[in-house]
């Protein structure tokens, strides 16, 4: 069965498509079948895997508003060998028209079901919000969240927020809801406001800090513009050395062995 996690912090700008797409890539690289869920109007993950929005026939809003079957939405990047169920504009309207529906934050857990079997993993990137588009990514994170926080002053501003979120999913609506990891982004060892960052962060997660962080790249900020996961369009840059760290990381924590030959 495969495993859900969502890209969720409802700061904006954090990192969160960034690590969506090139976690995803780089699990794919390591052999593992991936479907990306982009679950933000903004459709920065649709895009960033060179997938125009205007030409999105239909995805996550489908899905989620007239509960159609994600299957034949899904697109599948056999270059990259990861599949996208694309946002479309029309994703905008999706928060205030799910308000009147029954059972409206489970729509995506439900819709992922007759998926789970198809993929090692599935992950999902969040909007900058708490609103119902996230609150569906929160329900759905079968397996747990990953909440990249960004490496700046105030980083763990509105972290409390986010936590009470999760803890009212849980009291809710899904009690099994967990946090996977927390992973630190543009992170830049020259400077010591960095490490105080660090250090803030790991005290408030003590046991849930990925190892692997990742550095502002120049690359990582281009590839999207190129429609290329950093695995495609720099692999040797630090950045793409640090997500395939992560994507390690992950598939370690999951018990996932990496075929030797990679
Ligand atoms: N490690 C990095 N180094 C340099 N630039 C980065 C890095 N990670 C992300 N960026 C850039 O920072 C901006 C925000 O990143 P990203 O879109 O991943 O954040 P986000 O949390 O998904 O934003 P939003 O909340 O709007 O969805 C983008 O322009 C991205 O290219
Ligand atoms: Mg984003």
């Amino acid at each position: 069965m495969g495993r859900v996690y969502t890209l969720v912090n409802q700061k904006g700008g954090v990192g969160k498509t960034t690590t969506a797409i090139n976690l995803a890539a780089y699990l794919a690289y390591f052999g593992q079948r991936v479907l990306l869920i982009d679950l933000d109007p903004q459709a920065n993950a649709t895009s960033s895997l060179g997938v125009e929005k205007t030409s999105v026939k239909g995805g996550t809003y489908e899905t989620l508003i007239n509960q159609a079957a994600a299957g034949p939405y899904i697109l599948h990047n056999p270059r990259l060998k990861i599949s996208l169920l694309p946002a479309s504009t029309a994703l905008a309207g999706a928060e205030v028209e799910l308000v009147p529906e029954l059972a409206r934050e489970g729509r995506l857990r439900e819709a992922i079901k007759p998926l789970i079997d198809r993929y090692d993993y599935i992950l999902i990137d969040c909007p900058p919000s708490l609103g119902l588009l996230t609150l569906n990514g929160l329900v759905a994170a079968r397996h747990g969240v990953i909440i990249p926080v960004q490496c700046e002053y105030l980083a763990l501003e509105g972290i409390g927020q986010l936590t009470n979120t999760i803890q009212r999913v849980r009291s809710v609506l899904f009690p099994e809801l967990s946090v996977r990891g927390v992973v630190m982004t543009m992170y830049d060892g020259r400077t010591r406001l960095a490490g105080d960052v660090v250090n803030e962060v790991r005290r408030h997660f003590p046991n849930q800090m990925f190892k692997a962080m990742i550095p502002r790249s120049i690359r990582l900020a281009e590839a999207p513009s190129y429609g290329q996961p950093i695995v495609a369009y720099a692999p040797e840059s630090n950045g793409a050395h640090a997500y395939s760290s992560l994507a390690r990381e992950v598939l370690e924590g999951d018990g996932i062995r990496i075929p030797v030959e990679v």
